[in-house]
């Protein structure tokens, strides 16, 4: 009898190292479908699609905190066709996929300036957030007119306030007190990503979550957005085990 003992992804995967936050610049999707002569809003919608199936994978390999970067505080700049159609994503996504986040256990989490998204777009998040609000798996976190520079300056505006009011010394300021001004705060010990995966070939980190990415293993990948698979996913992750993080240290086995 001839045995397989090819191993698939998932059990070469360490069950030990999966990475905790998962950070995701989605590029790539105008790319694709210029590539089949389709109008740039039909690789956003495969690019959705990808979306669904990149959550299903993380949650499924035990990743606690799923970050896309899914419109950026520079996406207004782009044709207004476009953007319309991109502000009105969430809504197809999210009225037909929260059934399955909730029998996945994952709780939907907006990140950015969503008070100028437009109504309809601001209700569709704020409603899925409510209704998976009491899954306790995976936080899928959609960062939506979200842009790091505006991120860092509103909270150095937040922090010089608390100086002017005397509330806070200007020595006591340290790295705890950028985090709590951050919109990751509400992530807690896990606001700063494992990982930071760009797709398309693009070699560039474009304005996300520039402070919490100082430690992040970034890995790029030739990949359009809309052509991801589970199996990619699970090969990044696994490129990413190989990684030896030292944050600035060494080596544990090199330090004699
Ligand atoms: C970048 O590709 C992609 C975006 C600006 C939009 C990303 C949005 C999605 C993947 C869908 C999000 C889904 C929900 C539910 C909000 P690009 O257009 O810059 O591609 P290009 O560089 O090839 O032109």
């Amino acid at each position: 009898m001839v045995f397989n003992t090819k191993k698939t992804q998932i059990e070469r995967l360490d069950p030990d190292n999966i990475p905790n936050h998962v950070a995701i610049i989605m590029d790539g999707n105008g790319r694709w479908a210029k590539r089949r002569h389709l109008p740039r809003i039909a690789g956003h919608k495969k690019g959705m699609d990808t979306v669904k199936t990149i959550t299903i994978a993380a949650s499924k390999l035990g990743v606690k905190v799923l970050t896309l970067y899914a419109f950026s505080t520079e996406n207004w700049k782009r044709p207004t066709d476009e953007v319309n159609y991109l502000m009105s994503l969430p809504t197809t996504f999210f009225s037909n996929f929260v059934p399955d986040l909730i029998k996945n256990n994952v709780s939907v989490k907006v990140m950015g300036y969503v008070d100028q998204l437009p109504p309809a777009t601001q209700k569709a998040v704020r409603d899925a957030v409510e209704q998976t609000k009491d899954c306790t798996g995976m936080v899928l976190n959609f960062a939506l007119n979200y842009g790091s520079r505006a991120e860092i300056t509103t909270a150095v505006k937040e922090i010089a306030q608390e100086v002017a009011t005397g509330n806070l010394a200007a020595t006591e300021i340290n790295d705890q007190t950028i985090d709590q001004h951050l919109m990751t705060n509400f992530l807690g010990d896990l606001a700063d990503p494992d990982v930071l995966i760009r797709s398309s070939g693009e070699e560039r980190i474009s304005n996300f979550l520039l402070w919490q990415i100082a430690y992040s293993e970034l890995i790029f990948t030739d990949t359009y957005w809309p052509d991801f698979t589970a199996e990619l996913f699970a090969n990044l992750i696994i490129e990413y085990q190989g990684r030896h993080r030292r944050f600035g240290g060494l080596d544990p086995d090199k330090k004699e």
